[in-house]
């Protein structure tokens, strides 16, 4: 995986069955990706290792969409660190809003997947976001600021420039969202920095990778990343669709 790229990258979330994945995976695989962009997938469960094998050698990295702290055990319906490393994914996505949301999904689960997630070797994908409440009452930095603590509590210097942090604004996410302009992206990824510095130390915290995600399109990709502390895209609906993806990562350093 590219450490000084733009990363660009999109999780299928609940669509494309094994066929389809393993379709968009082929194809992905022949597609060529500027050398700046490290681009990313995250399909669903049930095509994790198909998409792996077709993309193991290409310049697509694979992620899974979430999984439990422990190794094995009693919990059913759970997908283990061990068995997603099995499966050859080099990403775990942890925290998106939607198992926040609906699935019970705390800071605290998101800490011991972290700390999972480095112990096999996997990067966690930690994805952070204020509600449109609490934007509304002006608390995202607070909101963020405990977001982001909870989940990198305990983790080693060392470790910290290996977690990707996606900055989703709930608010800004799904069809019902509304993108973040630009100016609010600055400021917060900015204060995400600081935040960053001050938990890991200057290198450490420099080092690590901040994603803007929330109705991400071909159109706006790039003023983003344009940002400063803005180091790639987590984009959604707008990149389901591999040639949108393949267009959108170009776009992105156009
Ligand atoms: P969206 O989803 O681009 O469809 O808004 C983004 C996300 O949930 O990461």
């Amino acid at each position: 995986m590219e450490r000084d790229a733009i990363w660009v990258g999109t999780s299928w979330k609940m669509n494309k069955g094994p066929a389809a994945s393993v379709a968009a995976a082929n194809e992905l695989a022949r597609m060529s990706f500027p050398a700046a962009i490290q681009p990313f997938v995250i399909p669903p469960f049930t095509s994790l290792k198909d998409v792996c094998d077709r993309l193991s050698g290409s310049r697509v990295a694979v992620g899974a969409q979430n999984m439990h702290w422990q190794d094995e055990g009693a919990w059913t319906g759970e997908i283990s660190p061990t068995m997603i490393s099995e499966c050859g994914a080099e990403l775990v996505e942890i925290g998106h809003s939607e198992r926040r949301t609906y699935f019970g999904e705390t800071d605290q689960t998101v800490n011991l997947k972290v700390h999972a997630a480095l112990r096999h070797g996997l990067r966690p994908l930690v994805c952070i976001g204020d509600t449109a409440d609490e934007y509304s009452y002006s608390v995202t930095n607070e909101t963020l600021a405990r977001q982001l603590k909870i989940a990198l509590h305990g983790v080693s210097e060392d470790d910290v420039p290996q977690v990707l942090i996606a900055y989703e604004p709930v608010w800004a996410i799904g069809a019902s969202g509304r993108p973040a302009d630009a100016a609010f992206v600055e400021r917060t990824h900015n204060h995400l920095r600081k935040i960053l510095i001050n938990i890991a130390g200057s290198s450490a915290g420099s080092a690590v990778k901040l994603l803007y995600g929330g109705s991400v399109t071909q159109d706006n990709a790039a003023g983003y990343v344009a940002l400063p502390h803005v180091n790639g895209v987590f984009v959604g609906r707008a990149a389901w669709n591999v040639e949108h993806f393949q267009a959108l990562a170009e776009g992105v350093i156009a």
